[in-house]
């Protein structure tokens, strides 16, 4: 480590008391933080040029004052112990004098955006928590990863000090390639595939390519914050299409041209119906007409609970017109910061050029391992486990909710990692729910805050939540459910208004009677 010293040897101060004022600023400032190492004495003298004994004067000052500690075998650092909050705040805070100059006014910034809240804030207060898509810690596959990472560590070579090919390494594009056939129905070469650091690093590549101010862009309506966030942020004219119970409703797509289209066909995000057959091969020919490319968000498909996937929009594609996403975030675990995406022919050599320049490619150690980790058949495995113990989650919210609320109206059970609840029009609001919910420990979603986008269109989002159930053991579902039942109860003061076998549900607040049915959509 280097530090930002800089001696001046023709002032009045002494080196040795220079470097002792500089460390300690830095110290004080919170640039050096408690626990740093310091650099070794020998290599600070060297920086700069000074000789080892000005430096060792002044470490031996600073330990002195208990700035730095020292310890056999280990070596100098910043004291572990400062109270750093009263050292600060006695700092000397004289302002910077700046000689008066004369300064035009700086660039403004250009960048106008705003981004989907990934983290969340929520979590470390919430005793059972059903956000969306996220997994269980537990799934995560240590044992495997911990191996294939030590391998390929140890032969990793040039691979780990080289630059690679900043589409990605050709094991792991092979990879995915063969995965797709059979797992989508889509027939890719590895060089359509383009590695990239999640589905948002796809949207920006895929966005940088094609959509500029003004450029038209259709979405679902509602739909993914972290798409439309991201073709906002490029100027989009955005041009939301609702969609029911069987997807996108493709008979209102605008008939004039259009550039893009992002649809999630497998398990709409958020409302989780399967865009039909028929609608899809509609969808695709109005892309052929209008001329616009498809992405083609496959976030969740990994997961299907009834029956067989359909076979992928790409892979039915007679336009080659889909831009196809995938990410390991669902599947292994967002923190991994993988996934791909497949472009068509054209759009390769531009796809990983904006790759390249957007930081030089993937880390090459965790794409080596996802190759192994798909190619040796690891991956399909873990995902015949997760999906089990998601059908099995999935099972036991639905039984949680019914046992609770009679027949609620869910929506999006037939894959993915959450459901949708209707709510019937004598309950409170969905955000009234959130909020009740969350003062017992347990988040439940309203679309909004569960990462979707309803362009102001409230009748989604008002009686609308979404409930992840994917990374709770079933113990903790029934009790987070119940706990949410019980207060409602509490709070509204109707004990008997949510109940199925109230004789007044339905009855209050002189709403009508909710026709409660689960969709299969
Ligand atoms: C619709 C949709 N697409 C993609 C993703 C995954 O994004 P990433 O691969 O950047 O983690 C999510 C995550 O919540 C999602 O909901």
């Amino acid at each position: 480590m280097q530090l930002p010293l800089k001696l001046e040897r023709r002032s009045n101060q002494t080196l040795q008391s220079q470097l002792f004022e500089q460390i300690r600023g830095l110290i004080l400032s919170g640039k050096l933080k408690p626990g740093t190492p310091m650099p070794a004495t020998r290599s600070l003298s060297e920086q700069l040029g000074v000789s080892r004994n000005t430096v060792l004067l002044a470490y031996d000052r600073l330990i002195a004052e208990d700035y730095l500690q020292t310890q056999e075998a280990v070596g100098t650092y910043v004291n572990s112990h400062l109270p750093m909050d009263s050292l600060v705040l006695k700092a000397p805070t004289q302002p910077l004098v700046l000689p008066e100059k004369p300064q035009a006014r700086r660039h403004p910034v250009l960048f106008r955006g705003r981004a989907q809240k990934v983290a969340n804030s929520q979590r470390n207060r919430l005793a059972m928590d059903f956000r969306v898509g996220r997994l269980d810690p537990h799934s995560f596959p240590v044992k495997t990863w911990r191996r294939l990472i030590l391998r390929h560590l140890s032969a990793g070579g040039s691979n780990l000090t080289e630059y690679r090919d900043p589409a990605g390494i050709l094991a792991l594009r092979e990879a995915i390639a063969n995965h797709l056939g059979p797992a989508r129905g889509i027939a890719v070469t590895p060089e359509q595939v383009i590695v990239v650091s999640g589905s948002q690093q796809a949207l920006n590549i895929v966005a940088r390519l094609l959509v500029g101010q003004g450029t038209r862009v259709v979405t679902e309506c509602p739909c993914y914050q972290g798409a439309a966030y991201v073709f906002e942020s490029y100027g989009a004219q955005l041009h939301p299409v609702p969609v029911d119970k069987y997807g996108l409703q493709v008979s209102k797509l605008p008939p004039t041209p259009v550039s893009l289209a992002y649809v999630t066909p497998s398990h709409q995000y958020p409302m989780g119906s399967t865009l039909s057959l028929k609608r899809r091969v509609q969808l695709l020919d109005w892309a052929g007409q209008v001329g616009a490319y498809l992405i083609e968000d496959d976030y969740d498909s990994d997961f299907r609970h009834n029956g067989s996937p359909l076979t992928a929009l790409a892979g039915l594609d007679p336009y080659g017109c889909v831009i196809y996403m995938g990410t390991v975030s669902k599947s292994i675990g967002a923190g991994l910061r993988l996934g791909y995406v497949v472009v068509p022919g054209e759009l390769v050599e531009p796809a990983k050029t904006v790759k390249a320049l957007l930081d030089s490619g993937n880390p090459w150690l965790d794409q080596a391992v996802l190759a192994d980790l798909i190619s040796s058949g690891s991956y399909a495995k873990h995902l015949r486990q997760i999906r089990r113990m998601y059908l099995r989650r999935r099972d036991c919210l639905i039984a949680a909710l019914k046992s609770h609320f009679g027949e609620v109206t869910l929506s999006g059970l037939e894959g993915g990692m959450h459901v949708v609840w209707h709510l019937p029009p004598n309950f409170p609001t969905a955000a009234e729910i959130q909020a009740i919910a969350q003062e017992v420990g347990v988040g439940i979603y309203t679309l909004e805050s569960g990462g979707a986008y309803d362009y102001g269109y409230k009748e989604y989002s008002e009686r609308t939540l979404v409930l992840g159930y994917s990374s709770l053991p079933e113990l903790q579902i029934r009790e987070g459910i119940a706990r949410v039942a019980t207060a409602l109860t509490n709070t509204l003061g109707h004990s008997k208004q949510y109940h199925p076998d109230s004789p007044n549900a339905g009855q209050s607040k002189g709403r009508p009677s909710p026709k409660s049915k689960v969709l299969s959509n």
